[in-house]
C-alpha cells in the first residue's frame, strides 16, 4: 500500500453510511500519510458536522461554492490539485447529476470539472440501487472511466435487506491503493508500446497516413507505466501528452518506427504493437515538392514493411500482443494475422459498434491468444480496456509460453 502524500479529495453525500467516512478519513490521513481535503454537500451537513471531518484532515471543511476568499476558479484548482476523488458515501442522487453532468453545488462542480478520476463508494437503499434510472448511471460512468466501489449485500439503515451497505473500509482503500499504483504486475519487466499512426511521404510536405489518434496506445503505456513497467512509447504523430514516467521517441514513417523498435528491442518483456502502421507508402519519395503544374497522374505505391513480422524473427521470446481493425469476418482474419505474424495475442476492434474506433475514448474488444483462449471486453474506457489488456496478459503467460508459434 502506497498511499503516502497523495491528494485525496473526500466528498462526501447525504447518506447514512457517512458515519463510516469519518473513521475512513482518519485511517487515510493518520495510517496512510494521505492528504486530504474535504468537500460537504449541504445534505452531509444534516447527518454529521464538519468538524470531526475538519479535525481529522486538519483542515477547514468545504461546504459551499461562493464562502471564503477568492473562489472563483477554486471548483477548478481542487479538481485539478486531486489524484483522486472519493465520493463516500455515494449517493444515487451523485452518481445521477454526475451522468447527467449536472454542476448544482461545489462537490457536483468539482466532479464535473475533474472528469473521470472520481471514484464513488456506492451506499443507498437497495431499491434506489436496483432502480434502472440508477443502474443505467453507473453504466454510463463506468463506461467513460470512473471508478465504482460497489456496495455489498446485507442488513440496510432503511430495514430493508439487500444490496446497498458501504463495502468495508478495507476493500476502500485497497481500491484506492490500485487505482493509483495498480497491482505491481510488471514490475521489472521492460514493455515497448507503439501507438499512433504513420506517415509515408511522397514529397517534403505531403504524406499518406490514417485516421489513427494513439489514444489506445497512450492508454496501454499509461497503464503499463502503472504496473511498474519500464516503458518505452514509440509513437507515431499524435496530438496525445504522454503520460508521465514513460520514455518516449516520436516517429513518423513505418520505417522509422521499425529502426527505433529493432534498437530497442533487446531486453524486451513485451511489445503491445498498437500503432495503426500504414499499409501504403509511396514507391518513390520527391525530394522537392511536387508542383501542381507538373502532371501527377498517379502515385505508384508500394506495401510497408511488416513491423511485428521482423520484431518476432529476431526477437523469439517477447510476448507480442496486436491489434487489429476488421469489420468483415473480424474475428477469423484477426486470428489469421495472429498466427501470420506469429503474435501471442491479438486484440481485434470493430469499428463498426458503436463507442469504438479511432477518435472514440472508449473501445469494445476482443482478444485472442495463440494458444486458442479468447476474452471480450465489453464498451469501457481506453484507459480501462488498456487495463483489462495488461492484466490479462500478465495473468495468462504462464499457460502461453511467449513466441509459441515461434520455430
Ligand atoms: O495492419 P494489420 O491489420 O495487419 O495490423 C495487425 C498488427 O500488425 C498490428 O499490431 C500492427 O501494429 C502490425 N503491423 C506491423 N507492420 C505493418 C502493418 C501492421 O507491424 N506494416
Amino acid at each position: 500500500m502506497n498511499l503516502q502524500s497523495k491528494q485525496i479529495l473526500l466528498g462526501l453525500t447525504g447518506g447514512i453510511a457517512i458515519y463510516k467516512s469519518a473513521s475512513l478519513l482518519r485511517r487515510l490521513v493518520h495510517d496512510e500519510g494521505v492528504d486530504a481535503r474535504v468537500v460537504m454537500t449541504k445534505s452531509a451537513q444534516q447527518f454529521m458536522t464538519p468538524l470531526i471531518f475538519e479535525t481529522f484532515s486538519k483542515k477547514p471543511v468545504l461546504t459551499d461554492m461562493f464562502s471564503g476568499g477568492i473562489v472563483s476558479t477554486r471548483h477548478i484548482d481542487l479538481a485539478n490539485d486531486s489524484d483522486l476523488i472519493l465520493i463516500c458515501p455515494a449517493t444515487a442522487d451523485i452518481v445521477a447529476k454526475t451522468a447527467n453532468g449536472i454542476a448544482d453545488d461545489l462537490l457536483s462542480t468539482i466532479v464535473l470539472a475533474a472528469g473521470n478520476k472520481t471514484i464513488f463508494a456506492l451506499a443507498m437503499n437497495v431499491n434506489m440501487y436496483e432502480n434502472p434510472i440508477t443502474l443505467e448511471n453507473i453504466q454510463k460512468l463506468k463506461e467513460l472511466g470512473y471508478g465504482f466501489i460497489e456496495p455489498e449485500e446485507g442488513d440496510l439503515a432503511c430495514n430493508n435487506k439487500g444490496k446497498g451497505r458501504l463495502a468495508e473500509e478495507r476493500i476502500i482503500i485497497e481500491y484506492l491503493d490500485t487505482w493509483l499504483n495498480g497491482k505491481h504486475l510488471l514490475k521489472g519487466k521492460k514493455v515497448i508500446v507503439t501507438a499512433g499512426p504513420t506517415r509515408e511521404y511522397i514529397d517534403p510536405v505531403r504524406f499518406i497516413s490514417n485516421r489513427s489518434t494513439g489514444k489506445m496506445g497512450f492508454a496501454l503505456a499509461e497503464e503499463a507505466v502503472k504496473e511498474d513497467g519500464n516503458v518505452l512509447l514509440i509513437t507515431g504523430p499524435t496530438m496525445l501528452k504522454p503520460p508521465p514516467g514513460v520514455e518516449v521517441i516520436r516517429v513518423e514513417s513505418a520505417r522509422e518506427m521499425g529502426k527505433v523498435l529493432s534498437e530497442n528491442a533487446g531486453e524486451a518483456d513485451f511489445l503491445f504493437m498498437s500503432a495503426a502502421v500504414e499499409d501504403f507508402c509511396p514507391a518513390n519519395f520527391s525530394e522537392n515538392k511536387i508542383k501542381k503544374s507538373e502532371p501527377l497522374k498517379e502515385i505508384p505505391l508500394t506495401l510497408s514493411p511488416d513491423l511485428v513480422s521482423s520484431f518476432r524473427a529476431n526477437n523469439p521470446k517477447v510476448c507480442i500482443v496486436g491489434f487489429s481493425v476488421e469489420i468483415e469476418d473480424g474475428k477469423n482474419r484477426s486470428i489469421q494475422k495472429l498466427v501470420s505474424k506469429n503474435m501471442d495475442y491479438i486484440v481485434w476492434n470493430d469499428p463498426s459498434k458503436e463507442g469504438t474506433g479511432f477518435e472514440s475514448d472508449t473501445n469494445d474488444v476482443l482478444m485472442f491468444s495463440a494458444n486458442g483462449d479468447e476474452w471480450y471486453f465489453k464498451k469501457n474506457s481506453k484507459r480501462k480496456i488498456a487495463e483489462m489488456i495488461i492484466q490479462t496478459v500478465v495473468r495468462n503467460i504462464s499457460s502461453l509460453p511467449c513466441g509459441m508459434l515461434a520455430p
